[in-house]
C-alpha cells in the first residue's frame, strides 16, 4: 500500500512487513526517513533533521531550518549542489554544465505496476497485488523532468524503483550516471555488513561478507554482461545477522549489461546504497522531448535473516519475473551431450545417448555445441546457423523426429550473439562484429561478439533462429554467450552517442528475446554464459532458467548455488550430473552426492550415457523418479539454508512445500574429519506442535538404516534439539524426507 500525507508531507510505502518513506524538506529537498520493519505511522520526521547541523557542508536556501543535504539521508540527489556524496543522477547540458536541481512537480498514487518499455521487470497479474508511486520532479532551469517510479507489493516484501528522464528543453542533455535507486541508511554504516556474490568462470557466486568501509565500496561490470566476477545484488546485514535472523536488504538490478552497485560510507557514518547502470561505460545523449527509462531494482527487507531475504526473492521471481508457459510447470528432465562427447559426435552418437536417456526417463535430449556449419572445433562457424549434413545427415528434423519416437523431446544449443572469422556470415559483413578501428581485436575463444546495437544485426539473429526453430520439432533452446565484450565504438553512430552502445546492445538483446520467446512460446528457454556469466534477473525476465556454473563437479556445485540462491530460486538453476572424474575438478564424488547436488537445481545428466553400467543406469532412473516426486519442494517451496559451505565443512539446505507438508533435507559434506563432534542439524520453519515423519533417509551409500524410516520427530523437536546429520567419508551426501502427520 502507498499513501501520502499532504499535512505531513509523507509518501508511505508498506509492505506486509515493511516500511519506506521518505518526504520533502523543501521543495528540492527529497529526503529519506525509513526503510525497515513495518511502522504503523510516522508521526513526525522534520524534527530528527536538526541534528544535522554540521559545520562546512553547504547549505541550499529552503534548508536553514534543517542544515546541508551533504548531511541528511537524501531519497534522490544530482551533482552540483550541497549533497556531494555520489547522486542518484548526473546531468550535463550542451553548455558545458553538468548542474542540475529538481522539485516537486506532480505525483499519482494507482494499484497496479507500470511495465518499462523495452526493459525486463517484475510484474503483477491483478492490479490489487500491488500500489505504484510516479513522482515526477522538474529543473525549471534546464527544463529536464524525472519521475521515480516506486512499487511496494502488498504480500511480498518488496519494494521496487526506477527512474525516468525527460528532455523538455530543446537542446540535448546527456545522462553521465543514472541509478536505478539510491537509500541512505542514516548514521548506520557501522551496524551493517556488505554481503555480496564474487566469482569467476566455473566459481561463479561465492558469498563475500566484509564491513562498510569508510569510503566508497562498489561491485560492477565493464563487461557487456553481467559477468562471472560480480551479480548486479548485494545485501546490506546487520552485523549480527545471521541466515536465520536479523536484518537485511536485498538490492537486486534486474539487468544483464554493465552495472554498479555499491554503499558509500560517508563521515557521519551514513551508508548510501546505489545500483544502476555502470556510469564509466554510459553516456546517452537525450534529445528534446525524448525520454530514458532505467532498469528496475527490486529491493527486499527481512528481519529473518538472510535467508528471508532469499525467500521474498524466490516468491517474487518464480511467479512475478519468469514469465510463459514454464513458470508454473514442471521443467524437463534432459540429457546434455556436451561433457559427454564434446564436439566429436554422429546422428548415431547422439541416438544411443538419447536411447538410455529415454530409458531411464528423461523428457528431454539436448543437443549441444557442434551441429552446424564446419564446427568440429572452437574455431569456426558460429553465425552460420545451418546443419552440417556430415555429422547429422538427416538433418535437425531427422534427428528430432527419431529422438520424438523414443519418447523424448528434442533441444538444440545456440549461441546466437556471436561470429567467428571463419564463418560465412563474418566473410559477408565483417563490419557486424564489433571492432574499434585502428585496434586489433581481441580475441576469446577464437571469437567476436555481434554488434547487438545494430537493428539489421538483431533482426538477422531473429530470422536465423525462427527458421531454424520452425523447421524441426525443437523443444528447448540453450542460449548460450562465451565471452565479454571489448574494443567496443560503433562506425554506425554519431561522436556523441558512443558512450550509448553498451545499453543500446542490451536492449538489443532483451528485443530479440522477447521476439523469439514470444515467437516460440512452447519452447522451453535456458539462459547460458559459459555457464553462469549472465546469471540474473534480466534473463529470467526471458528465460525461466539459467545454467548456473560450467562447473559440474557436485561438491563445488554445493557452494555455486549456495551463493546463487541467495537472490535467484532453485527453480533458476539448471544443474547435471556428470561423470567421474569430474571434467573441471578432478574429483569423484559418488553418484548419489551427483544426483543430491544436482536435485534441488533444474535436473539433468551431462555425460555420455551409452557409456554408463546396467548398475548406474538402474540407480539413476531412481534418482529421475526421486526427482520428479519432489521436485516441487525443491521449487516452489521455501528455502532455508542450514550451515554455509563458505564458513563449514558442511552445506545444508532445507526445503518445505508450499503447502508445509514435506519438508527435504540435504547435506552435502565436503571432507571427512576424524574425531569430528556429532553434527547435530537444527531444522527451521517447521510448526513445533506438528509431528514429522521421517519418509525417506540417503545417506551415503555404505550407510542407508532403513530402520530410520518411520520416526516420527515433533516439529519442536527438530528445531530445538536436531537431527543427527553426521557424514563419514569425503564428498557424501545426505538427503532425508519429512511428511507432516499432524
Ligand atoms: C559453454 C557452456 O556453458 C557449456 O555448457 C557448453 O554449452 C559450451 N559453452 C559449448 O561450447
Amino acid at each position: 500500500m502507498i499513501t501520502y500525507s499532504a499535512e505531513k508531507q509523507i509518501f508511505k510505502l508498506d509492505t506486509k512487513n515493511s516500511t519506506y518513506a521518505f518526504g520533502f524538506a523543501s521543495d528540492f529537498a527529497l529526503v529519506h526517513i525509513y526503510y525497515g520493519k513495518k511502522i504503523r505511522n510516522i508521526n513526525y520526521w522534520k524534527e530528527l533533521l536538526n541534528i544535522h547541523k554540521r559545520g562546512f557542508s553547504a547549505i541550499e536556501s529552503g534548508m536553514e531550518e534543517f542544515g546541508s543535504t551533504d548531511a541528511i539521508p537524501m531519497e534522490f540527489s544530482t551533482f552540483g549542489n550541497a549533497d556531494l556524496r555520489l547522486s542518484s543522477l548526473d546531468l550535463k547540458f550542451k553548455d558545458g554544465t553538468n548542474i542540475s536541481r529538481f522539485s516537486y512537480r506532480s505525483h499519482k498514487i494507482y494499484a497496479g505496476k507500470p511495465t518499462l518499455k523495452g526493459l525486463p521487470s517484475t510484474y503483477i497479474e491483478d492490479s490489487a497485488e500491488a500500489d505504484t508511486l510516479e513522482l515526477e520532479l522538474f529543473d525549471e532551469v534546464k527544463k529536464v523532468s524525472v519521475t521515480l517510479i516506486y512499487t511496494a507489493y502488498n504480500d511480498i516484501d518488496v519494494i521496487t524503483r526506477s527512474m525516468r528522464v525527460k528532455n523538455e528543453s530543446s537542446d540535448e542533455v546527456y545522462i553521465t550516471r543514472i541509478m536505478s535507486a539510491t537509500v541512505d541508511f542514516e548514521a548506520a554504516g557501522t551496524e551493517y555488513d556488505f554481503v555480496h556474490l564474487e566469482g569467476a568462470w566455473a566459481r561463479e557466486r561465492a558469498i563475500e561478507r566484509t564491513s562498510l568501509i569508510i569510503g566508497n565500496q562498489e561491485i560492477y561490470s565493464r563487461r557487456g554482461s553481467s559477468s562471472h566476477h560480480h551479480n548486479p545484488f548485494f545485501a546490506l546485514a546487520q552485523k549480527n545477522s545471521t541466515e536465520l535472523a536479523g536484518d537485511v536488504y536485498g538490492f537486486n538490478l534486474v539487468y544483464s549489461g554493465c552495472f554498479t552497485a555499491g554503499v558509500e560510507r560517508d563521515a557521519y557514518n551514513t551508508a548510501r546504497c546505489y545500483l544502476g547502470i555502470n556510469p564509466s561505460t554510459f553516456n546517452w545523449c537525450l534529445e528534446s522531448d525524448a525520454e530514458f527509462q532505467s532498469p528496475e531494482v527490486v529491493m527486499v527487507f527481512s528481519s529473518e535473516g538472510l535467508s528471508g531475504m532469499s525467500r521474498e526473492y524466490h516468491k517474487l521471481y518464480r511467479t512475478r519475473l519468469c514469465r510463459g508457459k514454464f513458470r508454473d510447470f514442471k521443467r524437463y528432465t534432459l540429457i546434455n551431450n556436451w561433457e559427454g562427447t564434446y564436439f566429436d559426435f554422429n546422428e548415431e552418437k547422439i541416438l544411443d545417448i538419447a536411447k538410455k536417456g529415454a530409458e531411464i526417463g528423461l523428457d528431454l535430449m539436448v543437443l549441444d555445441d557442434g551441429w552446424f556449419g564446419k564446427r568440429n572445433h572452437d574455431k569456426a562457424s558460429l553465425g552460420d546457423w545451418v546443419v552440417n549434413p556430415e555429422k547429422l545427415p538427416n538433418g535437425l528434423n531427422g534427428l528430432a523426429n527419431k529422438i520424438n519416437e523414443m519418447g523424448m523431446k528434442f533441444g538444440l544449443w545456440f549461441e546466437p550473439e556471436m561470429v567467428n572469422p571463419d564463418s560465412d556470415l563474418f566473410r559477408a559483413h565483417p563490419d557486424w562484429a564489433i571492432h574499434t578501428k585502428g585496434y586489433s581485436s581481441s580475441f576469446c575463444r577464437n571469437q567476436l561478439v555481434l554488434d547487438l546495437s545494430r537493428d539489421e544485426v538483431c533482426d538477422y539473429i531473429i530470422d536465423c533462429l525462427t527458421d531454424v526453430l520452425s523447421n524441426a520439432n525443437i523443444e528447448y533452446v540453450k542460449w548460450d554467450f562465451n565471452r565479454n565484450l571489448s574494443e567496443y565504438s560503433s562506425e554506425v553512430y554519431p561522436e556523441d552517442r558512443q558512450g550509448e552502445l553498451y545499453h543500446r546492445y542490451v536492449l538489443g538483446l532483451y528485443r530479440v528475446m522477447e521476439t523469439l520467446t514470444n515467437r516460440f512460446p512452447n519452447v522451453l528457454w535456458e539462459g547460458c554464459s559459459g555457464g553462469g556469466g549472465r546469471f540474473d534477473a534480466g534473463i529470467l525476465y526471458y528465460m525461466p532458467q539459467i545454467w548456473t556454473s560450467d562447473c559440474t563437479d557436485a561438491v563445488e556445485r554445493f557452494e555455486i548455488q549456495y551463493g546463487t540462491s541467495l537472490c535467484y530460486p532453485f527453480s533458476s538453476m539448471g544443474s547435471h550430473i556428470s561423470t567421474v572424474p569430474n571434467h573441471q575438478t578432478f574429483r569423484s564424488a559418488s553418484l548419489k552426492t551427483r544426483a543430491d547436488s544436482a536435485s534441488m537445481g533444474q535436473f539433468g545428466f551431462e555425460l555420455d550415457m551409452s557409456k554408463m553400467t546396467e548398475e548406474e543406469l538402474e540407480t539413476s532412473k531412481s534418482y529421475v523418479e526421486r526427482y520428479k516426486k519432489y521436485c516441487e519442494v525443491f521449487h516452489k517451496g521455501s528455502l532455508y539454508r542450514l550451515a554455509s559451505p563458505f564458513e563449514s565443512n558442511f552445506a545444508a539446505f532445507e526445503f518445505i512445500s508450499e503447502d508445509e507438508n514435506t519438508v527435504i533435507l540435504v547435506c552435502g559434506n565436503i571432507l571427512c574429519k576424524t574425531s569430528s563432534p556429532i553434527y547435530n542439524m537444527k531444522l527451521s520453519g517447521l510448526d513445533p506442535n506438528a509431528d514429522y515423519e521421517k519418509v525417506e533417509v540417503e545417506k551415503g551409500e555404505l550407510l542407508v538404516d532403513k530402520a530410520e524410516i518411520g520416526r516420527i520427530f515433533g516439529g519442536d523437536e527438530l528445531m530445538r534439539r536436531g537431527i543427527n546429520v553426521c557424514n563419514c567419508r569425503d564428498f557424501e551426501s545426505l538427503m532425508l524426507v519429512f511428511k507432516k502427520i499432524n
